[in-house]
């Protein structure tokens, strides 16, 4: 390292704020040695003469080398299988035989657990491995298991899967780890293959406002495990996390945080639970039913992750007249529907769908709602109906394959997003969405083209433009998103230890 390299305080400063409006993540005062060291490791690698040149790079491109790199090396990637024996003995003994027993009684064999923070995707194999040996029937199973993390070099590290002795815990006695284990050589362990492919990871920055999104699969999910990332979170961040953390859960569904983490911050929608020496959070219940489906697909809606009591807001909702014009009335369900308050605008439209019985849109976006809320048949009812009373408008077609996927109803979900790209050749989420439901065949130069036509697609539009499905994501970032995403998915990404 070169004795010539100085970084002044007031940029030191701008990497320590661009680090927590960007990550959320706090460097502490233990840190700061790391972080100036890393500043300079950088900025000598890459040839860059001065921190603040470096700083104003990374700015204008998070998913650039210098960022990536920057990112590896503040973020604590700490992580083993089973980490924590008294929560793994509590999913394993109570929690998840559980939630497995009612999803047979309801005969919806589907699981959709979320690792948010997953690292090396310790934490959520443990998830799968234990699912292994929770169900006889596992092959029958859909199951949604996602590892994300803000860091693409653990990402990478994920995806292939290979774990030293320390990160697997082995025991030379254990057969466990033996049935889902292979050595290959130098201490290097390798997954078993079909744990391996039965989880998707993907980059998810828990700051940004990217979920809940059915665009990203990340909705309507049964558990989410954050455990040891919050530790590094500034508290503000967490309370938005905590807050979109409730609104990506089913009515049922919980939060795991690790025991060292803030459990004292408290969110509306969550209320903690105990059992035994684990504590955990669940969604609030509240009820609600919606009835412009047909009877037998009407589901009761428990939640209580809302702002407001639901009476409240019953009555202040005024669809009045016929005079009222079907024009401004979608203009306020487009209002409540970016608020991302979906019981208000599932109101609006059960009372506006009396009066206009036949109209698409209403019905896509009664679809949109019950999605949001984990009401994934209710939402494929709704969005026939969108399709019915317009076969030509592309958006139902997307809307359509994307609850189809959530159902794991693969090959029809193929069939509904070719259809929308049919309507309109440059939907670009049409193309991403075939493009991830090819890559989950294994069809992988296929789902690279689809993937790069969402990029090509995504590049003409206006950088600043929010993408359709997500609230605050733009083309320019969902655009960097996919290059990074293509460049895992094709081994480009240069790492560096
Ligand atoms: C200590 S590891 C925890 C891994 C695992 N959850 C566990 O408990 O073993 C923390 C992880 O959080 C990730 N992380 C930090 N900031 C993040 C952010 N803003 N969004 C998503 N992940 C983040 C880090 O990259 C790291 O992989």
């Amino acid at each position: 390292m070169s004795d010539n390299f100085i970084l002044f305080p007031q940029d030191e400063a701008h990497f320590i704020n661009f680090i927590n409006e960007n990550y959320g993540l706090i460097i502490q005062a233990h840190q700061l040695n790391n972080l100036r060291f890393t500043i300079q490791f950088i900025c000598e690698k890459y040839k860059i003469y001065l921190p603040a040149v470096l700083l104003n790079k990374i700015k204008n491109d998070v998913q650039c080398a210098e960022c990536i790199e920057l990112i590896k090396k503040i973020t604590v990637d700490e992580s083993y299988f089973f980490r924590d024996e008294v929560q793994f003995d509590f999913l394993k003994n109570n929690y998840l035989p559980k939630l497995i027993e009612k999803k047979r009684q309801l005969g919806d064999k589907q699981l959709r657990i979320w690792s948010a923070g997953c690292s090396k995707g310790q934490e959520i194999y443990s998830i799968a491995i234990l699912l292994h040996q929770l169900l006889p029937d596992y092959d029958d199973w859909n199951l949604h298991l996602l590892g994300t993390d803000v860091s693409y070099k653990v990402l990478n590290d994920a995806k292939i899967a290979h774990y030293n002795s320390w990160s697997i815990r082995i025991k030379s006695d254990s057969s466990y780890y033996k049935n889902y284990f292979n050595f290959i050589a130098d201490e290097s362990y390798a997954l078993n293959k079909k744990i391996k492919d039965s989880v998707k990871f993907s980059y998810v920055n828990l700051s940004e406002n990217t979920f809940p999104s059915i665009m990203n699969g990340i909705c309507s999910l049964d558990l989410i495990l954050c455990r040891n990332v919050f530790i590094y979170f500034d508290k503000k961040v967490i309370e938005k996390t905590l807050e979109k953390f409730s609104e990506s859960l089913n009515e049922e569904g919980c939060l795991l945080l690790a025991a060292s983490d803030p459990l004292h911050i408290k969110t509306q929608g969550l209320g903690l639970e105990t059992e035994g020496d684990v504590f955990y959070f669940k969604k609030k219940l509240l009820t609600y039913q919606h009835n412009s489906v047909p009877s037998s697909q009407v589901e009761v809606v428990k939640r209580n992750a809302l702002p407001i009591k639901l009476s409240d807001k019953k009555n202040s909702i005024k669809v009045t007249s016929k005079a009222d014009n079907l024009k401004t009335i979608k203009s306020s369900i487009i209002r409540e529907l970016s608020k991302a308050d979906w019981v208000t605008a599932l109101l609006i439209i059960e009372k506006t769908l009396v009066t206009y019985t036949n109209d698409s849109d209403l019905y896509q976006f009664q679809a949109k709602c019950l999605t949001n809320m984990g009401r994934m048949k209710a939402a494929k009812v709704a969005c026939e109906k969108s399709i019915e009373y317009d076969m030509l408008e592309p958006h139902s077609y997307l809307l359509y394959g994307l609850i189809l996927m959530q159902l794991g109803l693969f090959s029809k979900a193929e069939q509904a997003f070719r259809q929308t790209i049919f309507l309109n050749n440059s939907f670009m989420e049409a193309h991403y969405q075939l493009g991830q439901l090819l890559l989950r065949q294994g069809l992988k130069t296929e789902a690279v083209k689809f993937i790069q036509n969402a990029i090509d697609i995504s590049n003409k539009e206006p950088a600043d433009r929010p993408i359709h499905n997500v609230i605050t994501l733009t083309y320019a970032g969902f655009s960097q998103a996919m290059k990074s995403e293509l460049a895992l998915i094709e081994n480009k990404v240069e790492f560096y230890e």
